[in-house]
């Protein structure tokens, strides 16, 4: 243990660096670093709110409620994330992306490994209510060459704002897919039109949302999740994912979970074309949407990674390591 630990007649002043000498006996020194900001975060948090006993107490209760009604179908605490800009924020330092590639954005917590592969052109959704949607998407690396043999996993909800896995009576999955990309890069298939929805708003966070005077609705979008090996994964919390969003949709500029980056903004088309409707066998007239999706290599995005971080260390003025390619200050 350090020498200069004192674990006794802590006050409000020499606290924290106390906390940290106890903690800096950690073997792992990626974790031990983490620590030490979380315990300088919070209790710099306490000292600058003057933060009152019942104000901590009503954060326990509340983030024990968040646990509470977690479950194998249900995770609040991602919700959390995602409401407070968390997720948003995560995502764009872990998957930092050059210029001219497709940017990420929120995974929220409906992606699930149940999706049943479709052919080229197949239909995902069998909501009759929804609007019928074509989609024709290539996928390129950032040279423009197509990238063959990449696996997406397509998701969105039915026409009242509901993914599949929201209904507790569902017969199987609905509303998703996986699909391969071709020679061309092209994949396609058909869906209906996204609508905007809320985020789950009838627990602890929802409550939260209420009190901070905010909606919990998302923007129209459709989530799209890329797999090709070499290829940095698009997705928050691990994957490459990104989403579309609808040009003109309400909530465009107020997503509650502030995913809607311009670039993955999309305006509806028709299928004005005879020719066309009759190839991809579509009613002339119906929604059109189209977009190139452009992945970078897992190798490119580990270098801006790192060249990212070590700015930020040096900005912070502090020396930096790498453990498991993840930053570590000041190790000797
Ligand atoms: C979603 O887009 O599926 C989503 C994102 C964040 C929270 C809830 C849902
Ligand atoms: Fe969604």
């Amino acid at each position: 243990m350090a020498a200069a630990v004192n674990l006794r007649n802590l006050t409000i002043a020499n606290i924290t660096p106390n906390v940290h000498a106890i903690n800096s006996q950690c073997g792992d020194l990626r974790l031990k670093y983490i620590l030490e900001r979380v315990v300088t975060h919070l209790h710099d948090l306490a000292r600058e709110t003057r933060l009152s006993t019942d104000e901590w107490l009503t954060a326990i209760r509340f983030l024990t409620e968040v646990g509470q009604i977690s479950s194998d179908v249900r995770q609040e605490f991602i919700l959390l994330s995602d409401i407070l800009g968390l997720s948003l924020l995560v995502d764009s330092i872990d998957h930092p992306k050059p210029k001219g590639s497709t940017e990420g954005t929120v995974l929220g917590p409906f992606h699930t490994l149940e999706a049943e592969r479709t052919d080229q052109g197949g239909l995902i959704s069998n909501d009759t209510d929804g609007e019928p949607l074509l989609v024709f998407c290539t996928v390129k690396d950032t040279g423009g060459n197509p990238i063959s043999g990449a696996e997406i996993d397509v998701w969105e909800t039915d026409s009242k704002g509901f993914y599949d896995v929201q209904h507790a009576d569902r017969d199987g999955p609905d509303g998703r897919a996986v699909l391969t990309s071709d020679e061309s890069g092209d994949f396609w298939f058909k869906a209906i039109v996204p609508v905007p929805y809320p985020i789950p708003h009838d627990g602890p966070v929802g409550k939260l949302l209420k009190v901070l005077n905010r909606h919990p609705y998302r923007p129209s979008h459709m989530h799209f999740m890329f797999k090709k090996d070499g290829y940095d994964p698009l997705a928050a919390l691990t994957s490459v994912h990104s989403a579309l969003y609808l040009r003109d949709d309400p909530y465009e500029s107020t997503d509650a979970v502030f995913g809607v980056k311009d670039c993955l903004v999309v305006s509806l088309q028709k299928v004005e074309d005879e020719a066309m409707a009759k190839k991809y066998d579509v009613k002339l007239g119906s929604a059109f949407l189209t977009y190139d999706f452009v992945l970078v290599t897992a190798e490119a995005a580990a270098k801006l990674r790192r060249q990212k971080a070590e700015d930020a260390m040096t900005e912070l003025g502090r020396k930096v390591t790498f453990i498991n390619d993840l930053p570590v200050p000041d190790v000797d």
